[in-house]
């Protein structure tokens, strides 16, 4: 990028502003988008932060939980939301299995969001389990968006979607694995289904800026699930969720409308038709006409 370019781009969000913001105390914004035109009504609705979360598993796919997901599936997803986004700060989510074998096939996964998908930031689950993985991506020039409290691609090793940090052990844990990530230099990091006393206490102790989902109000920023958001889902909504719309709604609406009209004759009508010129028309009505005489 030249100098012009940095200039002309000067709103764009980067790591310096997200950390600019938990210094003024500022609320960061984040939502995900796994498509080409969500992403861009989000990135022109001023949001800081989009997420391609791998939640794209379950909300766009049709999984049953984050674990199937691939890597191909979510470069693909990452390439066309990239293509969207102007401003907001791009995370594309490290799914299942890329990042746990070993350290190594973790920074290889990881640079192909960064070469190949244009993310600005990977995410990855775990605390101080994933410490290695973190510092090799910081070390590889990748910024890192920790996310550690109930962490769903753990939904089995967690018997299933629960609060986590409730007990004082608990909680100790979660300290010490913020604290961890922290260190590490994360640029952010999603602290998901906690109690807010205990992410209002991380929020305090890290310099790093966090980002909240099912985690109070306390948070440095917000994230949600833009399906949630805008009630596109099939399943009861968590406790935490606001439903702002409801598509759903609207599309079957919009769906039905379409099939009665097309039943009854009522779609295209002529106005939604496309005509030939006059002269073309006199000349086809004389082409016509002329056949009907041979016959
Ligand atoms: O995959 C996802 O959408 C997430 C957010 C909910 C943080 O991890």
């Amino acid at each position: 990028m030249s100098i012009t370019s940095i200039g002309e781009n000067r709103h764009k969000v980067t790591t310096a502003t997200l950390a600019e913001k938990k210094s003024r105390r500022e609320p960061i914004t984040c939502l995900t988008a796994y498509d080409y035109a969500t992403a861009r009504l989000v990135d022109e609705a001023g949001l800081d932060l989009i997420l391609v979360g791998d939640s794209l598993a379950q909300v766009v796919l049709g999984y049953d939980s984050t674990l199937p997901v691939t890597m191909e599936e979510m470069l693909h997803h990452t390439r066309a939301v990239r293509r969207a986004v102007k401003r907001a700060f791009l995370v594309a989510d490290m799914p299942y299995a890329s990042y746990h074998v070993s350290v190594k096939e973790a920074v290889r996964n990881a640079t192909k969001f960064a070469k190949y998908g244009g993310a600005e930031a990977v995410k990855i689950e775990g605390g101080l389990k994933r410490i290695d993985v973190v510092n090799a991506l910081v070390d590889a020039e990748i910024p890192v968006m920790g996310h550690i409290g109930l962490t769903p691609q753990s939904v089995n090793a967690m018997g299933g979607y629960k609060v986590q940090g409730k007990t004082l052990s608990a909680i100790e844990d979660l300290m010490r694995d913020a604290v961890a990530l922290d260190n590490a230099g994360v640029c952010c990091m999603v602290l998901e289904g906690i109690p807010r006393e205990v992410a209002a206490m991380i929020t305090a102790e890290v310099s790093t800026p966090t980002i909240g989902i099912g985690a109070g109000p306390d948070c440095d920023g917000q994230v949600l699930v833009i399906h949630d958001l805008i009630g596109m889902t099939f399943s009861n909504p968590a406790k935490f969720v606001r439903r702002y719309a409801d598509v759903g709604s609207a599309i079957t609406e919009a769906v039905n409308g379409y099939k009665q009209d097309v039943i009854a004759g009522n779609y295209p009508s002529d106005a939604e038709s496309y005509h030939l010129s006059k002269d073309t028309a006199a000349a086809l009505e004389d082409v016509i006409e002329r056949k009907r005489a041979i016959r």
